[in-house]
């Protein structure tokens, strides 16, 4: 009697921190869907157009063409942007630690900067955190 008490006990507060734990998730992924969607606006350029001008949504950040163009020559830069889904080559070739010290450093897991237009984030780690928790939840 008093064994199955105490196991009734300990699987509420088992059940307890399992609900609180996902609470905590889901704020996160809420957060770095906010900083990808609202701040960095990364579908601008990661995510490609519909012939009328909005985003094929079902092709959320999975990289495109770019819409846009410099002016001025400028080096280096990119006419398309990069899958980074959890999907793309990306997270297979740095990894998600990779992509959240990218986030926070600008830099590459050899040390590099990304070519233009892609711009120099430099976040929080707790934001690279979000985001990164963000963009796997991305198919
Ligand atoms: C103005 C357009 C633009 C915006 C906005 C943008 N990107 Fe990019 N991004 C690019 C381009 C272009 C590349 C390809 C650059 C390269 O290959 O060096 C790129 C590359 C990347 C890479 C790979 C970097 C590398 O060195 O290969 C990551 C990761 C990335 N973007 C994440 C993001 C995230 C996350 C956001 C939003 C917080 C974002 N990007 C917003 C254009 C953009």
């Amino acid at each position: 009697m008093v064994n199955l008490r105490m196991a009734c006990h300990v699987s509420a507060v088992a059940l307890l921190a399992a609900l609180s734990l996902t609470g905590q998730d889901a704020a996160k992924v809420a957060r770095g869907k906010y900083l990808v969607e609202e701040v960095g606006k990364c579908q601008e350029c990661h995510t490609p157009r519909l012939d009328s001008g909005e985003f094929d949504k079902t092709k959320w950040m999975k990289g495109a063409v770019l819409n846009v163009a410099p002016i001025k020559p400028v080096q280096g830069w990119h006419k398309t942007s990069p899958d980074i889904t959890p999907e793309g080559r990306l997270w297979e070739r740095w990894t998600a630690e990779g992509i959240k010290k990218y986030m926070t450093t600008g830099l590459n897991p050899k040390g590099r900067p990304a070519d233009a237009p892609m711009p120099t984030y430099k976040l929080t780690a707790e934001d690279a955190d979000a985001v990164v928790e963000y963009l796997k939840t991305l198919k």
